[in-house]
C-alpha cells in the first residue's frame, strides 16, 4: 500500500468531504468557515452552481482538446472574454496549468523578447516551486533549500516592507528604489536586465501590499532602461484585492506581462500570461505550448467564473468585505498587543505576530492559527518566519460571515 509523501504537510487537521460556498464540511460532518479558499483559488466559493454546471456540461462535450494539436471553443471564448478585464494593451494570452508554469513562461518570453538574461525579483517574493520559479522566490528557505544550484540570471532587490524596517511607507519606498537603482549600476547592469517581477501584494512573503509609489517607480525605471515589468497576479488577480487586478491600485503601473492563475477558474487548474501583440510576437517559434494548458473544462469554468464575478459584483464585494474584515481584525489586535500589525488589500489580510521586543512570534501565530481551526475557522500562515496569520475568504463572502470569522478569531487569539 502506498502512502502520501511525508514531506507533504497540511496546515489544518481537516479531512474535507465537500465544499459549499464559504464553508467546507469534514468527513465527520463538521462545518468550517473556509477563510483559506484553497490558498486564494476558490474565488466564487466552493462549488458555485454556475461553475459546476459549466464544468459538467463541458465534461460531457469535450474534456481535452490539446491546443497545439486542435483548437477548441472554450479556449477561444476565454481568450476573447479576458480582453474585457485585462489592461487594453495586453491583448494576447497564452494558457498553462499552474502559477509556477506561468511565471516560467513569463521569464521565457521576457528573455527571448529582450535578448537579455537577468530578472530582478524582490525580497520576500513568492513565484512558485518549479526550478525556474523557485530561483525567483525568497519568501522562505524551504522553497530553495537543498535544490541548488539555482537558475542563474536572477538578482534580488529590497521590497518596501515598511513594518519590518520600522519605517514609514514613504521611507521604505525611497530606500527600496534607491537600492534598486544601485543594483542596476552594480550587480545587475540595467542593459542586462530583461524584467522586474513583482507581486502587487507580497503573498507568501507576509501579506504586505506593494505601495503604489513603488510599483510606479518600477514602471518608470523599466521604461527608462528598456526593462519589462512583470506583474505576478497569481494571488492578487481576479478581484481578490478589491480591483480586478492588484496592480490597478497604482496608477500608471500597467505591466508588460501579467501572470494569472488561482482564482481564474474557481479551482480548476488553469493559468495564463498576457502581453501585447507586439511583445508576444517576440516569443520564439515553438517556445509556447504544453500538453494540458488551456484544458477545455478549466476554460469553461473560467468563463463561468467571469460571469459570476460580473453578475454578483464580486470585485466590489471584495473591496467592501475586505475593509470590514480589516477593521474587525484591527479591533481584535487593539486588545492583543501580540498582533503587532494588521494589513492587507481587499480580501487578502494578514495579522503579524511579534514579541514585545518586536521579534517575529512564530509560536503565538501557530497557536492562534490552530485555535481558530479548533473553533471552526480555517486560516493559513505566511511570512518567512510563519508569524503572519492570513485570511483569504472567497470573494462571495457576506458581511455576517466576515463578522462571524472576526468573532471566532477573537476567541482563538484569547485562547
Ligand atoms: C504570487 C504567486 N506566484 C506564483 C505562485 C505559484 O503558483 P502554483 O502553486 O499554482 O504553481 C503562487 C502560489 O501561491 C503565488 O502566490
Amino acid at each position: 500500500m502506498a502512502q502520501l509523501s511525508p514531506a507533504l504537510k497540511q496546515a489544518t487537521p481537516v479531512q474535507v468531504a465537500r465544499g459549499e460556498g464559504v464553508h467546507v464540511v469534514d468527513t465527520a460532518g463538521r462545518r468550517y468557515l473556509d477563510f483559506t479558499a484553497g490558498i486564494g483559488v476558490t474565488s466564487t466559493g466552493h462549488c458555485h452552481p454556475k461553475v459546476v454546471a459549466a464544468a459538467q456540461e463541458q465534461v460531457a462535450t469535450l474534456i481535452h482538446g490539446q491546443y497545439t494539436t486542435v483548437m477548441h471553443q472554450p479556449l477561444l471564448r476565454l481568450a476573447e472574454r479576458l480582453g474585457d478585464v485585462l489592461p487594453s494593451a495586453l491583448d494576447r494570452v497564452f494558457f498553462l496549468n499552474s502559477g509556477s508554469e506561468a511565471v516560467e513562461a513569463s521569464v521565457r518570453l521576457a528573455r527571448q523578447a529582450t535578448g537579455r538574461s537577468t530578472v530582478v525579483a524582490f525580497d520576500g517574493g513568492f513565484h512558485g516551486r518549479t526550478m525556474g520559479a523557485a530561483a525567483l522566490t525568497t519568501s522562505g528557505s524551504k522553497i530553495r533549500a537543498g535544490i541548488g544550484p539555482m537558475m542563474g540570471g536572477v538578482a534580488f532587490a529590497p521590497f518596501p516592507y515598511a513594518f519590518r524596517y520600522g519605517w514609514t511607507e514613504e521611507e521604505a519606498v525611497a530606500f527600496s528604489l534607491r537600492e534598486l537603482d544601485r543594483l542596476l549600476i552594480t550587480a545587475a547592469p540595467a542593459a542586462d536586465v530583461a524584467a522586474f517581477i513583482v507581486e502587487p501584494v507580497l503573498g507568501e512573503g507576509g501579506y504586505v501590499p506593494t505601495p503604489p509609489a513603488f510599483l510606479a517607480g518600477l514602471r518608470e525605471r523599466a521604461d527608462a532602461h528598456g526593462i519589462l515589468l512583470i506583474a505576478d497576479e497569481v494571488q492578487t488577480g481576479f478581484g481578490r484585492t478589491g480591483k480586478f487586478w492588484g496592480h490597478q491600485h497604482a496608477e500608471g503601473a500597467t505591466p508588460d506581462i501579467l501572470i494569472t492563475a488561482k482564482g481564474l477558474a474557481s479551482g480548476f487548474p488553469l493559468s495564463g500570461i498576457a502581453a501585447s501583440e507586439e511583445l508576444m510576437a517576440k516569443a520564439w517559434p515553438g517556445s509556447q505550448g504544453g500538453t494540458y494548458g488551456g484544458n477545455a473544462v478549466a476554460c469553461a469554468a473560467a468563463l463561468a467564473t467571469l460571469d459570476v464575478i460580473e453578475e454578483e459584483g464580486l470585485v466590489a464585494n471584495a473591496a467592501e468585505q475586505g475593509l470590514r474584515l480589516r477593521d474587525g481584525l484591527q479591533k481584535v489586535a487593539a486588545d492583543h498587543p501580540g498582533i503587532a500589525d494588521v494589513r492587507g488589500l481587499g480580501l487578502m489580510v494578514g495579522n503579524e505576530f511579534c514579541t514585545p521586543d518586536g521579534a517575529p512570534d512564530t509560536a503565538a501565530a501557530t497557536r492562534a492559527h490552530a485555535a481558530a481551526a479548533e473553533k471552526g475557522l480555517l486560516l493559513l500562515t505566511c511570512g518567512p518566519h510563519g508569524n503572519v496569520v492570513r485570511m483569504i475568504p472567497p470573494l462571495i463572502v457576506k458581511a455576517e460571515q466576515v463578522d462571524e470569522a472576526v468573532g471566532l478569531w477573537a476567541e482563538a487569539v484569547r485562547a
